[in-house]
């Protein structure tokens, strides 16, 4: 059977939260158009505005590897709810994706849900504003 290819990085990336303010690790794993998955965690600050996210954390990893484009981004977080992007790093999943770039929400367990990042950010402002 084929496993989900993000649940391995995810657990990792979850592993290595640095979250002892909130106690709420999260992982993020985002797939670059090349195929490549770059990883990224919570690291949260004394200063607490100064913490980042862990999407944030991924999305610098893509970046600084050379790549500027999102397909899948995923993310990880223990807990009943549903962890989904907070609405900062939607704007920043914007930045670099496709209005089909799909945003999979996991526990540590299994895939729960998938959105598109349209569902999750109608009518963003995007860079294309800016031309
Ligand atoms: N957090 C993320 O890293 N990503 C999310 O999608 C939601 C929230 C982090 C920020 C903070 O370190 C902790 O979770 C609690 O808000």
């Amino acid at each position: 059977m084929n496993q989900d290819p993000y649940l391995e990085p995810l657990r990792a990336a979850l592993s290595r939260a640095y979250a002892p303010y909130s106690n709420f690790s999260v992982g993020a794993v985002v797939r670059a158009q090349s195929g490549e998955l770059y990883s990224g965690t919570n690291l949260e600050n004394a200063a607490y505005p100064e913490g980042l996210c862990a999407e944030a954390c991924a999305i610098a990893a893509m970046v600084m590897a050379g790549e500027q484009r999102l397909i899948e981004v995923a993310v990880m977080a223990r807990g009943e709810a549903l962890c989904s992007p907070c609405g900062g790093c939607r704007q920043k999943i914007a930045e670099f994706a496709l209005p089909d770039t799909s945003i999979r929400l996991y526990s540590p367990d299994a895939l729960r849900a998938v959105f598109s990042l349209a569902e999750l950010l109608p009518y963003s402002f995007t860079p294309e504003h800016l031309n």
